[in-house]
């Protein structure tokens, strides 16, 4: 393929790239977006495949990744999504150090001199860094997310000034590699270990409540890692993919920052999710009182209301209970009720997890609506139903000094009445106990969210 034809085919999948991400941006182009990201996806292969002679071992390693994936993606449960999408950055991060060690160890094989120019140096300490960091960071994430470590933010005295510390001695290392004559391996080697080590260290301290954060920021990471190892490799394709991806995760993360009340630098420096204390330390140890009731009295409720407001959280996602709930809107409709969906930005596990599960039951679009569109609503509405979720209705996000103040939460506690579904008092993600449950207005009904809902169903 003639040097103009590459680059045309790469244009073309770059703006299939994008097609993508457009169509990513609601849920009812979703769909659309992928498709899209996948044709883009098999012309730069399929491009790439026509620069090389090596094309059967590349061909073998993509069957074997591909059906790897494929299995991985077939069996992963929608709840542990997050994780797998972490694990998914973390080997981002890692393929662009294997290629950084590759062209430093062999530059003539990756079309590079044989002594690196300084300008090549440069976008291999970059691309390296970058992707020790995402690979060790997303580690940690992984971890915490699938539960394999516990949530609760690891904090230390003098963690900022470590941090720093070693980020300037990593520089330092980078320089003395830039400014070698010869291939200088020890400043390579300390400035990779040192990376390594500091995506640890950013990651510990960050709590669970501001996961998500971490994982467009990391997703971010991982783009620029592979932009950086693009530049090296003069591959326009990667730099432009891996751009798009750096940027679009970085626009990500500010607009979760925005939605969790957060400083942005902060969540880029790491750490921001530990003040105020560890959420554990949150429960006062006062005994409270609650109500509870069962599916059938909630039924009756919602069967007399003027509007109903279903608020879904990482629960429904639990007991997969999407359909029930769909069911149980249409029945209320039925009846003249006027029911609602309200979404919070960083409700389940993941971005738009609520949104995923409300389209896969094809509950209408209009139905559901975003925390901005809704909130205002909920003092006018006489029962809100809140199905699995926790952290993003609990109050204390409004108490000076709570681990989640700041965080805007859905105003379910300014409804005439609450019913809250779940299976215990149990604390959500966050650690942290929730007064909307111990409120005159509010009526516990416990139990897993589909069988509760399908009891409510019956009762209607
Ligand atoms: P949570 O605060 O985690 O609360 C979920 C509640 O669902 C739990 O209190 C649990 O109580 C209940 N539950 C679990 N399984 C259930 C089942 N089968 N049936 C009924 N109830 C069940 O969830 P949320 O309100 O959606 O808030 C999300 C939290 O996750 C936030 O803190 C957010 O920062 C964090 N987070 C979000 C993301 C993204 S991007 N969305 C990523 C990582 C972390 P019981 O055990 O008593 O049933």
């Amino acid at each position: 393929m003639s040097a103009n034809m590459v680059a045309l085919a790469y244009l073309v999948a770059s703006v299939f790239f994008i097609l993508a991400l457009k169509g990513l941006s609601s849920p009812e182009s979703a769909r659309r977006g992928n498709l899209f990201g996948m044709v883009g996806m098999a012309i730069a292969v399929a491009t790439t495949l026509t620069l090389t002679q090596n094309w059967l071992l590349i061909l073998g390693c993509i069957a074997v990744g591909g059906i790897i994936g494929a299995i991985v993606a077939q069996r992963v449960q929608m709840t542990a999504m997050p994780e797998l999408v972490a694990f998914m950055h973390s080997l981002v991060g890692l393929a662009a150090v294997f290629i950084a060690v590759a062209a430093v160890n062999n530059p003539v094989s990756f079309g590079l001199p044989e002594i690196l120019p300084g300008g090549s140096k440069l976008e291999l300490f970059l691309g390296t860094f970058i992707g020790a960091m995402t690979w060790s960071g997303s580690v940690i994430a992984f971890l915490k997310l699938s539960g394999r470590m516990s949530g609760t933010p690891i904090v230390f005295s003098g963690q900022h000034m470590l941090n720093l510390l070693l980020a300037i001695i990593m520089i330092g290392f980078g320089l003395w590699f830039f400014f070698s004559e010869t291939t200088n391996w020890t400043a390579f080697i300390a400035m990779t270990a040192i990376a390594f080590i500091l995506g640890f260290l950013i990651i510990i301290p960050i709590g669970g409540a501001d996961m998500p954060v971490v994982i467009s920021m990391l997703n971010s990471y991982s783009g620029w890692a592979a932009a950086g190892i693009g530049f090296s490799l003069g591959n326009p394709m990667l730099i432009i993919a891996g751009s798009l991806v750096g940027s679009s995760g970085a626009i990500l993360s500010y607009i979760m920052c925005k939605a969790m009340n957060r400083p942005f630098l902060s969540v880029i420096l790491g750490g921001f999710g530990s003040d105020g204390g560890s959420a554990a330390a949150a429960d006062d140890g006062v005994q409270k009182t609650y109500r509870s009731g069962s599916a059938e009295d909630a039924a009756f409720l919602m069967g007399n209301a003027d509007s109903v407001i279903i608020v879904p959280g990482y629960g429904l996602a639990v007991a997969r209970a999407q359909h029930a709930v769909k069911e149980l809107a249409e029945i209320l409709h039925e009846k003249g009720v006027n029911v609602r969906f309200a979404i919070h930005p960083v409700a389940g596990r993941m971005p738009g997890h609520m949104n995923v599960l409300l389209a896969e039951a094809e509950i209408p679009y209009e139905q559901v609506l975003e925390m901005d569109e809704i909130n205002s609503d909920f003092s006018n509405t006489d029962v809100v139903l809140v199905l699995g979720a926790n952290d993003v209705v609990n109050p204390a996000a409004n108490v000076p000094g709570s681990p989640i103040y700041g965080m805007p939460i859905l105003d379910a506690h300014k409804a005439r009445t609450v019913m809250v579904v779940k299976r215990s008092m149990a604390v959500g993600y966050a650690g942290l106990d929730n007064d909307l449950f111990y409120m005159d207005k509010t009526m516990m009904i416990f139990g897993d969210a589909k069988k509760v809902v399908e009891h409510m169903v019956k009762a209607l």
